[in-house]
């Protein structure tokens, strides 16, 4: 099922989600839909807040050139950690609550990150590339943060005229 999608400046996205507890039926529909929700935008990840669940988890899903998703590339990250982070990358980011927007955004290159899985069992890894940078973002949702605070403060300022213009000075 296809969830909405809370956009920017929508208050509850500035909101810190909490530690989740129960791995149960309702946890993996929530999930379920999270991955419907994101897929039907094209995304590359979704994070629970963003949906109004203001637990801590997310996913990712980094499609193909083509938009296809495939399942073992499936991260669903709950109470999710970052460990250690090393290296510097810069990338062209979005996010699906601040629509048709992108922006360059400096991040780890490279992270060791600990989450538990849909069943509750503790993984951990390493990532990098597209999957480190999606994986910092996300994260960041969970404690109230949007990629848009990370930018400097010329590029904040035009953010800030181009979303005045494109949705009217008090959305
Ligand atoms: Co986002």
């Amino acid at each position: 099922m296809v969830l909405e999608i809370l956009t920017y400046p929508n208050r509850k996205l500035k909101q810190k989600s909490k530690p989740v507890e129960k791995f149960d039926e309702k946890l993996h529909k929530l999930l379920d839909d999270m991955h419907d929700t994101m897929a039907s935008k094209n995304g590359v990840g979704l994070a629970g807040v963003q949906v109004g669940a203001l637990q801590r988890l997310f996913i990712i899903n980094i499609p193909d050139e083509d938009g296809n998703y495939y399942p073992e590339n499936l991260i669903e990250a709950i109470n999710p950690k970052i460990l250690d982070k090393r290296g510097e990358t810069v990338y062209e980011e979005g996010c699906l609550s601040i629509p048709d927007y992108y922006e360059e955004v400096k991040r780890a290159d490279e992270v060791d990150v600990e989450y538990q899985d849909r069943e509750g069992n503790k993984i951990q890894r390493t990532l990098s590339g597209l999957e480190a940078i999606a994986f910092q973002h996300e994260l960041d949702h969970l404690d109230g943060h949007l990629f848009i605070e990370k930018l400097n403060y010329l590029k904040r300022k035009k953010f800030d005229k181009e979303w005045k213009k494109r949705h009217g000075k008090f959305r």
